[in-house]
């Protein structure tokens, strides 16, 4: 699993015309999104990949799926991942730069949880320079919300153990308990999603991830939304602002 959803969606949300920036012209481009733990970034991804028909690269999916491979990546990785640190950068770059690589990435792909660090940043751009399409082409959204929000948000999800497909007891959830809507996976609660786990991601995000924000602004590649509002208007506001990015 690599997290890839693939055709256009149809479901509306961004109506098909081929102009630059529309899904019809495709993504052409690293998207990007920023944001600390619970901010929406893998509901957001799905969707944005959904509709222009590329492929979701979340790092944290990747490495969940080592993990009930029980792969030697998984193996290093696990007790990271418990312990609310972040992965060593080689370890991420690695799997990054081998899934990138693939044909379906030529017309864009969206990164979700990666980069996380100020070394992932520029060594992604060394990484897309070599794909013709995409080197220059990255682009940041940062969906900002406030730690007490996420540490909500956080509480209340579930996730597909197998697909990754994201539900919230506060919202929507899978149609029979327990099992998800869009693979039959068992729906549960991620192991790092304990409450005194969820306050070390909140700092390796701000002492190591947040410069990014500032990063991608000072290299006029930032796109800054309010994540704090409902589901759909952070996406309506996320899809118009591709638009115009083209
Ligand atoms: P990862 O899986 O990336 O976790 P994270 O960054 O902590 O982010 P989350 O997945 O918790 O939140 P999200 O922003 O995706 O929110 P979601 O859409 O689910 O990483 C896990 C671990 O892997 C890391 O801690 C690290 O150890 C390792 N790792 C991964 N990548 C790495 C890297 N690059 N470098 C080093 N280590 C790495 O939404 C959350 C909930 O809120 C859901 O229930 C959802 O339904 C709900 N929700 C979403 N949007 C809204 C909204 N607008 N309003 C109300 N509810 C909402
Ligand atoms: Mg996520």
């Amino acid at each position: 699993m690599d997290s890839g959803r693939e055709g256009a969606s149809g479901d509306g949300v961004a109506d098909a015309k081929s102009e630059p920036g529309s899904p019809a012209a495709g993504l052409k481009r690293a998207l990007i999104l920023l944001g600390p733990p619970g901010a929406g970034k893998g509901t957001q991804a799905r969707e944005v990949a959904k509709v222009y028909g590329v492929p979701h690269l979340s790092t944290g999916d990747m490495f969940r799926e080592h993990v009930a491979q029980g792969t030697e990546l998984g193996r290093r990785a696990k007790p990271i991942m418990e312990s609310g640190q972040l992965v060593p950068d080689e370890i991420v770059l690695g799997m990054v730069q081998e899934r990138v690589a693939r044909p379906d990435c030529a017309a864009g792909c969206v990164f979700d949880g990666f980069p996380r660090t100020l070394a992932q940043a520029e060594r992604l751009e060394a990484i897309l320079g070599g794909i013709p399409g995409l080197a220059g082409r990255s682009l940041a959204v940062n969906l900002a919300v406030d730690a007490e929000e996420v540490v909500r948000r956080i509480a209340s999800r579930r996730t597909c153990r197998k697909c990754g497909a994201i539900y919230n007891t506060g919202g929507r959830m899978p149609r029979v308990p327990g099992v998800c809507d869009v693979c039959g996976g068992e729906v549960i609660q991620r192991p790092d999603d304990r409450e005194e786990v969820v306050r070390q991601r909140l700092a390796a995000y701000e002492q190591q991830t947040r410069p990014l924000v500032d990063y991608y602004r000072k290299h006029g590649r930032l796109i800054e939304l309010d994540g704090s509002r409902d589901i759909s208007t952070v996406q309506r506001d996320l899809f118009a602002a591709l638009e115009r990015a083209g």
